[in-house]
C-alpha cells in the first residue's frame, strides 16, 4: 500500500513517481510488478488527481501520455547531427576485411575492442531531452531531416519523458522504437476482428503506430524503445560505447544489450552462434548484429565515409528468401466485404514451409510492386510473419495487368471502394463469403468456441441457406444436420452439444464473437466488465467513452451496431435462443493458488490445449505469458520445446513437465 500523503502535492509527485517506477519496471527491466488494472488504476487516480488540482499540473507527468491531444502534423525537423546509417555486410570475408582495415587506421600498437549488439529491425528514432525532460522525438527521414513525433513519442511508456538528476543538460538520444512478435499478433488479430487490414510485419506496424494521427492509438499499442547512439551528449560525455550503454541504464533509458570481444574471429563465432541461441528468446525481430568499435576516442579517428561510420558495420543474416512465379490472383472477401488480392506462387519452399500463396493486402500494394500476372517474384518470410512479397525480380513478357474486381467474385454484387479507403469491398451485406467469414469468427476459439462450426460446415450450412446469421446456429436440429454430407450421427451431436454449451459464454466471449467493427477481444473484455447487455443497447457514445480503451472512433461503431435494426434484433434473438450474456467473473481471487505467480507454457501438451491450460491457470489467480523473463515462475515443457527451455536455463527458471504442473492443480 502506498502511504496515505498529507498534501496533493506530495501524493501527486508519489504516484508520478510509482507509475514511472512501473513503466521502468515494465519495459527497461522486463519485470513488471503490478497488472495492467492495477496500472490503469493508479493512471486514472493520477489524472483525478491532477484535475482537480491543475494548479499542480507538470509537463511530464506520466499522465500526459494519454491526455488525448492530436498528433503534430509531422512537421519536419532537422537533425542537429546527421542521422547515417551503417555499411551492411552479408559474410564473413567482408567482416574480416573491415577489421583489417580498422586496424590499419588505428594509430600504431593500439588495437580495436568491439562491442556487437542486435540489430534491430524497428525504426530509428532521435528522442532529444534538454535538462532531462523529453523535447522532442523524430524520425530519421532522410538521414537529414525526419519528422516530428513528439506527440506520440510521449505516449510510448517505454520512453522517460523524464530523466532524473545527473542527466546531460542536452541529450539527442538515437534508438531503435520496434514491437514484440507478441503485441505486433495481439495487434493485428483486433485489427483483423475490426475490419482492418493487417499489418505486413512488426516494423511496418510500429512505423505505422508511430506515425498515428490519434496518439491513443499509438498508446495502445506497446511500442518499445532501445537506444543504440547518440547525437548529441552535452555534459559528462561518455568516453566509450560501453559506457554510453550503461550510463543510458543509469539514466533509466532502455538501451540495447551488447557482447565485448577483442578479436574478430570471436565476433564471427558470436554471429553464428547468436541466430539460434539468442535470437529466438528476444521476442523481436533482429535481423543481424553491429559490430562497433567501443572508444570513443578510436572511433573519432576512424571517422566516416559520407554515408557510414568506419568504426561500424552491420552484419546481417540473409532474410529468408525465395523466388517463384505469380500464377494468378484471387481475391477473397472478409468478414466486412473488404476484398483482398491473394497471389496464388508456384509452390516453394522458404524458411522452413512450402508457400503457394501471399497475401498482396491491398491494391496499392499491387502498384506498388508494379506486379503482373506471370511476374517472378522474390518472397520474403522473416521469423513468424506471413509471408510477403519483396520485389519482381523479373518481368513476364506479355504480363497480366491486375485489376481489382467490379464484382464480388463470391456473390456478384457491385464492388465499391469508399471514399478515401484503400480497399474495395462488397457492398451487399447479405453476401454469403461475409456470412462464411463472420459465421467463423463467431465460432471460433476465443469467441463462442464451437469447434464443430469449422469452415466446412460453414461453408455446407450457408450454401444450403441453413444459417443466414449468427443467430440461426442456435435454431439447428439434428435432423437438418445430418442432411448435410460429412455429418454422420455422432458429428451432428457433438455440434450441437458445443453450440448448446456456448451459451453461457460470458458477456466478452459474446462481444467479441459479433464482430462488431473496432471491438476485438480486448475491447469485448473491458465493454463486458462496465455494462450488461442492456446497458449496451442503452449506452451512449459518451458513455461508452468513459471506458478507458473506448475512443470516439470505437465509440461510435459501438454505439451504432446496438441502436441499429439488425444489431437490437441480433440481441434479442440471441437472448430468447438462451444465451447467458452474464459478465465474466473477475479473473483473478484474492488468495488464489497461483496468485502472484506467473506461467509460461512451451511445446506441446498432451492434456490440455496451451489455452486452456492458461485459463486454468488465470482462474486460479495466476498470470499466462508468452515470454520467460526474470519475472517468471514456472516454464511448463511440453513435447519438442525449444528456445524458451533454453532461456529458463539462462535465468535460473524452475521447469516442470506437464504431469508436475498437473500435480498443482486442485
Ligand atoms: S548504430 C551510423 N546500432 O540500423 C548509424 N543502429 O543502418 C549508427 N539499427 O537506421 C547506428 N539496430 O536505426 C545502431 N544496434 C544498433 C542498431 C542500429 C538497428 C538501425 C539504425 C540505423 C540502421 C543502420
Amino acid at each position: 500500500m502506498r502511504p496515505r500523503k498529507a498534501s496533493p502535492e506530495a501524493e501527486l509527485e508519489a504516484l508520478r513517481a510509482e507509475i514511472r517506477g512501473h513503466d521502468r519496471r515494465y519495459y527497461l527491466l522486463d519485470a513488471p510488478t503490478v497488472s495492467d488494472a492495477e496500472y490503469d488504476a493508479l493512471m486514472a487516480r493520477l489524472k483525478g488527481l491532477e484535475a482537480a488540482h491543475p494548479e499542480l499540473a507538470s509537463a511530464d507527468s506520466p499522465s500526459r501520455r494519454v491526455s488525448g491531444g492530436v498528433a503534430s502534423d509531422f512537421k519536419p525537423v532537422r537533425h542537429a547531427v546527421p542521422m547515417l546509417s551503417l555499411d551492411n555486410s552479408y559474410d564473413e570475408a567482408d567482416v574480416r576485411a573491415w577489421d583489417e582495415r580498422v586496424r590499419k587506421n588505428l594509430p600504431p600498437g593500439q588495437s580495436p575492442v568491439y562491442l556487437v549488439e542486435p540489430k534491430i529491425d524497428g525504426l530509428s528514432c532521435a528522442l532529444t531531452y534538454e535538462g532531462g525532460a523529453l523535447v522532442r522525438a523524430a524520425t530519421r527521414g532522410d538521414g537529414e531531416t525526419g519528422e516530428d513525433v513528439t506527440a506520440n513519442a510521449r505516449q510510448v511508456r517505454a520512453i522517460p519523458l523524464r530523466l532524473p538528476d545527473g542527466a546531460p543538460k542536452r541529450l539527442e538520444l538515437r534508438g531503435e522504437v520496434y514491437m514484440t512478435f507478441a503485441d505486433f499478433e495481439k495487434v493485428n488479430e483486433d485489427e483483423k476482428r475490426a475490419g482492418h487490414e493487417p499489418f505486413v510485419n512488426p516494423r511496418n506496424c510500429a512505423a505505422g503506430s508511430l506515425r498515428q494521427k490519434d496518439p491513443r492509438i499509438t498508446a495502445s499499442r506497446r511500442l518499445r524503445f532501445l537506444a543504440h547512439s547518440y547525437g548529441v551528449w552535452e555534459g559528462g560525455e561518455p568516453s566509450s560505447h560501453h559506457e554510453f550503454l550503461a550510463r543510458c541504464r543509469d539514466l533509466g533509458l532502455p538501451a540495447n544489450r551488447a557482447e565485448r570481444f577483442a578479436e574478430i574471429d570471436a565476433v564471427i563465432a558470436y554471429f553464428a552462434r547468436f541466430k539460434d541461441s539468442v535470437m529466438p528468446g528476444l521476442g523481436f525481430a533482429v535481423d543481424g548484429l553491429v559490430i562497433k568499435v567501443d572508444d570513443f576516442a578510436q572511433q573519432r579517428r576512424l571517422g566516416f565515409t559520407a554515408k557510414s561510420p568506419r568504426w561500424g558495420l552491420a552484419f546481417k543474416y540473409p532474410a529468408q528468401q525465395a523466388t517463384s512465379t505469380v500464377a494468378s490472383v484471387e481475391f477473397s472477401v472478409g468478414r466486412t466485404g473488404t476484398i483482398t488480392p491473394v497471389a496464388k506462387v508456384k509452390p516453394v519452399f522458404c524458411a522452413g514451409v512450402t508457400i503457394s500463396s501471399v497475401t498482396l493486402h491491398n491494391f496499392e500494394e499491387i502498384g506498388r510492386l508494379g506486379l503482373k500476372v506471370g511476374d517472378r517474384v522474390l518472397i520474403e518470410r522473416a521469423g513468424e510473419v506471413i509471408p510477403k512479397i519483396v520485389k519482381v525480380v523479373e518481368r513476364a513478357k506479355r504480363g497480366k495487368t491486375i485489376v481489382p474486381p467490379e464484382a464480388c467474385p463470391d456473390c456478384g454484387s457491385p464492388v465499391i471502394k469508399e471514399e478515401g479507403r484503400v480497399a474495395y469491398r462488397c457492398d451487399n451485406p447479405s453476401c454469403p463469403a461475409q456470412l462464411r467469414r463472420t459465421l467463423e469468427h463467431f465460432a471460433s476459439r476465443p469467441a463462442m468456441d464451437i469447434a464443430g462450426l469449422g469452415d466446412s460446415a460453414v461453408d455446407q450450412l450457408v450454401a444450403r441457406g441453413m444459417v443466414k446469421d449468427v443467430a440461426d446456429v442456435y435454431s439447428l436440429t439434428k435432423e437438418q444436420l445430418l442432411d448435410l454430407e460429412l455429418f454422420a450421427d455422432k458429428k451432428a451431436d457433438n455440434l450441437l452439444a458445443q453450440i448448446e454449451a456456448s451459451k453461457t459464454k460470458t458477456l466478452d466471449r459474446v462481444l467479441n464473437a459479433l464482430g462488431i467493427r473496432q471491438v476485438g477481444e480486448k475491447t469485448a473484455e473491458t465493454l463486458a466488465e462496465r455494462f450488461d447487455v442492456d446497458g449496451l443497447l442503452n449506452a451512449s457514445e459518451e458513455d461508452l467513452q468513459s471506458v478507458s480503451d473506448v475512443g470516439p472512433i470505437v465509440a461510435k461503431s459501438i454505439a451504432a451496431f446496438f441502436a441499429s435494426g439488425t444489431g437490437k434484433r441480433l440481441v434479442r434473438r440471441l437472448r430468447d435462443a438462451g444465451l447467458t450474456m452474464a459478465k465474466p467473473e473477475k479473473k483473478v481471487v484474492a488468495g488464489a493458488p497461483f496468485a502472484g505467480k506467473t506461467f509460461v507454457f512451451t511445446g506441446e501438451l498432451s492434456s490440455f490445449t496451451r489455452e486452456e491450460a492458461e485459463e486454468r491457470v488465470k482462474a486460479l489467480g495466476g498470470k499466462a505469458s508468452g515470454s520467460v523473463s526474470s519475472k517468471t515462475s514456472y516454464v511448463v515443457a511440453g513435447e519438442a520445446a525449444g528456445s524458451k527451455l533454453r532461456k529458463a536455463a539462462e535465468l535460473g527458471v524452475p521447469v516442470l513437465t506437464e504431469e508436475q504442473f498437473k500435480e498443482m492443480l486442485p
